[in-house]
Formats: structure tokens, C-alpha cells, sequence
């Protein structure tokens, strides 16, 4: 296990890994704080195998967005630091769930597989639980954790995610229930290790939390202040996972175009992508989610002049609805939200536009309905993700009188749901009998003579071909629209 560690680590951090004393106290550098827990917890778990006499396996289950995603794989890289073999299901020795709190249904999902894994740790003696992610960061969960799960060993939040090596020797150590939640945090720390989920493509973050406190939403209560990472650390990083394969990258923020205020020598989002364009061997740049507030025409001019930017933009517009858009403080209205939309069109001809909505916002009316439905018309959305509005305690909309009843609110929904996806559907079509470069992703899941492809604007393909195609970008013929994807042929 040790040697494990050193190999691996080494290789990939010998410069910080060298100057650790790892029989002396725990060094104050936070990187090198958590290698040297890092190599703690792997003794611990080294014993635990041998008392099982077999390896420990950790099952990782992700609930939410890509910034859990991404939390995942931190995760996993330092559970496989340690000695950890992944497993695919919770009959595994550390259960750890990563959760997403931002409407009531994520949040209720994890209390039932909660119950179910009461069952499965009596069954294992090895067994261990952890709950991470946002809904960590409620107290009242917290509580009720602490009150009915008591089965449950570690619990951490959203902000020392990094810390989990540690945090495990304090529960190889402890017979209690583990606790580290943190309100806020102004740290980042770099160079710990990850276990990526796919070789080809990443997520990378570029920033941290949110300010912008839309009222109906938890977000910026679990995840914290906004925080941008230094450009170089993003460019290292990046630099690092294109020499391991990654050809793909998709920036991560809550809001990216406001990216870099919070540095010292402040930058752009769209600085920030012109250098991130000059990382040779890095094929594609994606990125979300843009907030239309601080959508700028230098990052329309970068997005439309670059070689590297996919041609999609995922822009949130939750209500067609000035009122509604002013009671939800996004700081747009229904006119200028058409007005940035219509400006990107033109700019970038072939870019997909995608957007979330919500409905049944306190107090929204019939006629606030219309307008977010002639916004969907108008701007005609590749694709809509739509969303029942979710009253989440804490936050402003939460306190607001006037909530939608369920009846009215599930009738606008269908009809939403309706007419967004007549539109995507005929939105989706309009490539057929065209040749399209596609990112091939993995081998198609229901016959394993295709594989999976993704155009620039997000769109799937599916084609023959092999497995040694993954990873690469081909020209591929679109021969038939099958609603939300196509069916091509390699050229
Ligand atoms: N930062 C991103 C959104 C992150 S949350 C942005 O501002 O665009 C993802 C989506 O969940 C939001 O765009 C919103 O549509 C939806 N959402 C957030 N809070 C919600 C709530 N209380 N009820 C229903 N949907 C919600
Ligand atoms: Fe939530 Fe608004 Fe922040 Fe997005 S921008 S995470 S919707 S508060
Ligand atoms: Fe959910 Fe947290 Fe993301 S609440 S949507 S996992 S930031």
C-alpha cells in the first residue's frame, strides 16, 4: 500500500511529495498537509484489507451538476491514492454519497438510499458511509442525519472536499460519527490528485460558489462565495490532463462570465478562453453555465472567432417574465434577454442556444407564462431542460406568499415541456444529409457495432465503428434525424 503510494504519488507530484517528512507532524502547506494524510489513511486502510483479507473497494454515487461531478472525481483520486479499488454498486467497503440539494426531489432521493444502506452495513462489518455535497452544507439535514442515520460514519460539505484523506484517518480513528462542515471558505487548494471518468475529456474549474443569490435558489448558501481560480493554475492543469490524453475540456462555474473579478490582477472569461485556445493539443472548449447578466460582446467576438469553442451555449433564462425575472433577481428582463439571444444567433450562425426554465415561480400568472413561452418560440432553443419550481427553505422565494398551486403549475409544465421539445425536435433535424465532425465517446450501450459521437453543438451521433475510435474526432455523414439524435456513417 505504501509503496502504492509512493509510486504513483511520486510520479505524479514528486516535487511536493519529496519535501514532506512524513514521520514528523502534519506540515501547514494544505497540499502537502493531505499527501501526508494521503499516506496516513492508507495504512489504515491497508490493515482494514488485512483484516478482510481482500482489497477495499469504494463505491462514489454523484447527485447534482458537473461541479459534483468534478467533486466526484477528486474524491476517487484520493480514495484510489490510497488503496481503494473502485466498485460499481453500494455492496462496496466506503459508500460515499456526493449530494445535490437544489431542488426537494434530489435531496429526498438521498435519504431513501440512506435507508436501504442501513441494511447492506449490517450485512459487512468493513463497511463504512460518507456523505458529502450541498445538502451537507443545510444544518437542519445535518440534524436529522445525526438524529435518524446513525449508521452513517463520515459527514463533510461542499468546501473541504480536498480534505477527505484526513478526514478518514479521523474516522479510522474515531468510533463516532465523523462531522466537518465549513460555512464559507476562501481556499483553493491545488495539485491533489483525480480519478477522471472518462481519458478524453474533462471538466476543469475554473471557480468557485456564487453571489448572485437568484431568490428561488440554494446554491450560493451551500456552495459560498464566488471565487475564481488563477489563470496559471487552470492552464496547468489543463495543460497536464491534454499530455494524459484529454482532448476535451469543459469549464466549470456557476457563472462563468463573471469569472476573474475576484483575482488579484483581474481577467476575463473571454481572456481567460483566448489562453486556454493556445494549449496545443487541446481539441474542444466547453464551458458552463453562462449567466445572461454578464454575457459580454468580447466573449461573443472570442466564441465566434475561435477554433476551439464548441458551438453551443447554454444560457438559463428560468422566466419570459419581467415581473417574474425582477421577483427572481436575475437582473435581465424578457426584452434584454431576447436582445442577447438574437445578438448571439447572428453572430455565431450555426450555435445551438439551450437554456433552463422554471415554472410555477411564486406568483407567476397565466399572462408571465405566455411570455416565457413566446421567449421559447422566439428564440427557438436547441434544447430546454424545465424545471418544477422547488420551494427550498432559506432562500427568499421560499418566505414568498402566493406559491403556484401543484394543478396549475403541472399544466403549464406539460404544455412547456410541449412546445420545447416540438421546437428542439425540428431544431435537431436540420443536419441531416451533412458531414459533422463528432468527438466519439464511448461504445454505444444497445449494439456494441457503434459507437457514440458528439457534434460541436452537443448533439449525439451514432455510427459503426470500434472501440480504438474513442477519443478521437471523425467526419461523419448525418444520414437520418432520430428526433434528438442521429444515425451517420463514417466518411
Ligand atoms: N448557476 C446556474 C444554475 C445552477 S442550478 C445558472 O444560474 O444558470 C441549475 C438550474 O436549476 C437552474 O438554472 C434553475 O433552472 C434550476 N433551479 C435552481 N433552483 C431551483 C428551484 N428552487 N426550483 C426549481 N429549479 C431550480
Ligand atoms: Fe443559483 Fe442564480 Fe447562482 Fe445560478 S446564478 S447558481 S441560479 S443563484
Ligand atoms: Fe446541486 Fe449543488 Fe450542483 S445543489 S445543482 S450539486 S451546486
Amino acid at each position: 500500500m505504501i509503496d502504492k503510494m509512493k509510486g504513483e504519488v511520486m510520479l505524479e507530484n514528486k516535487e511536493i511529495i519529496d519535501t514532506i517528512d512524513f514521520n514528523g507532524e502534519a506540515p501547514a502547506d494544505e497540499t502537502k498537509r493531505q499527501y501526508y494524510y494521503m499516506k496516513k489513511a492508507a495504512e489504515y486502510v491497508e490493515q482494514e484489507s488485512k483484516k478482510a483479507g481482500r482489497k477495499l473497494t469504494y463505491f462514489v454515487q454523484n447527485f447534482g451538476c458537473q461541479m459534483n461531478a468534478r467533486d466526484a472525481e477528486k474524491l476517487a483520486g484520493i480514495l484510489e491514492k490510497i488503496g481503494y479499488e473502485e466498485a460499481f454498486d453500494e455492496m462496496a467497503d466506503f459508500v460515499i454519497y456526493n449530494t445535490c440539494t437544489v431542488r426537494e426531489n434530489a435531496n429526498l432521493k438521498v435519504y431513501g438510499r440512506l435507508g436501504y444502506l442501513s441494511g447492506v452495513k449490517k450485512k459487512n462489518p468493513h463497511m463504512r458511509i460518507g456523505l458529502c455535497g450541498c445538502m451537507m452544507q443545510e444544518p437542519e439535514v445535518v440534524e436529522k442525519l445525526k438524529k435518524s442515520y446513525r449508521h452513517v460514519d463520515l459527514i463533510f460539505g461542499t468546501h473541504n472536499v480536498f480534505k477527505l484523506a484526513e478526514l478518514l484517518v479521523t474516522m479510522f480513528q474515531s468510533e463516532r460519527m465523523v462531522i466537518d462542515i465549513w460555512k464559507d471558505t476562501d481556499k483553493i487548494v491545488e495539485d491533489l490528485p483525480t480519478e477522471r471518468k472518462y481519458q478524453f475529456k474533462s471538466g476543469i474549474n475554473i471557480m468557485f460558489g456564487c453571489n448572485n443569490f437568484c431568490s428561488y435558489c440554494i446554491v450560493p448558501y451551500v456552495r459560498g462565495r464566488e471565487r475564481s481560480r488563477h489563470p496559471k493554475d487552470i492552464i496547468r492543469e489543463i495543460e497536464r490532463l491534454v499530455a494524459d490524453g484529454v482532448v476535451e475540456v469543459m469549464l466549470l462555474g456557476q457563472n462563468v462570465n463573471s469569472y476573474g473579478k475576484t483575482l488579484e490582477e483581474p481577467m476575463t472569461f473571454a481572456q481567460l478562453l483566448q489562453e486556454i485556445e493556445k494549449i496545443e493539443g487541446l481539441k474542444r472548449i466547453r464551458f458552463m453555465t453562462s449567466h445572461p447578466k454578464d454575457l459580454s460582446d468580447e466573449l461573443i467576438k472570442v466564441m465566434a472567432n475561435s477554433k476551439k469553442i464548441c458551438k453551443h451555449l447554454h444560457l438559463p433564462l428560468q422566466s419570459g417574465s419581467s415581473r417574474v425575472l425582477k421577483e427572481m433577481n436575475r437582473v435581465y428582463d424578457k426584452e434584454k434577454y431576447l436582445e442577447l439571444a438574437m445578438k448571439i444567433r447572428e453572430a455565431i450562425p450555426d450555435i445551438s442556444l439551450t437554456t433552463d426554465i422554471i415554472i410555477g415561480f411564486p406568483g407567476e400568472t397565466e399572462e408571465d407564462f405566455q411570455d416565457t413561452l413566446d421567449v421559447v418560440r422566439k428564440v427557438q432553443y436547441e434544447n430546454a431542460f424545465t424545471f418544477i419550481y422547488s420551494k427550498r427553505t432559506g432562500t427568499p422565494a421560499a418566505a414568498m406568499e402566493n406559491q403556484v398551486p401543484e394543478d396549475v403549475t403541472k399544466d403549464r409544465f406539460d404544455r412547456l415541456l410541449k412546445e420545447v421539445q416540438g421546437i428542439a425536435r425540428k431544431k435537431s433535424m436540420i443536419f441531416e444529409d451533412t458531414v459533422q465532425e463528432v468527438l466519439v465517446e464511448e461504445v454505444n450501450e444497445q449494439d456494441a457495432e457503434l459507437v457514440t459521437g458528439r457534434m460541436s453543438n452537443n448533439l449525439l451521433v451514432h455510427f459503426k465503428g470500434g472501440k480504438e475510435l474513442i477519443g478521437t474526432l471523425q467526419k461523419v455523414h448525418l444520414k437520418e434525424c432520430k428526433g434528438f439524435y442521429y444515425i451517420g456513417e463514417l466518411v
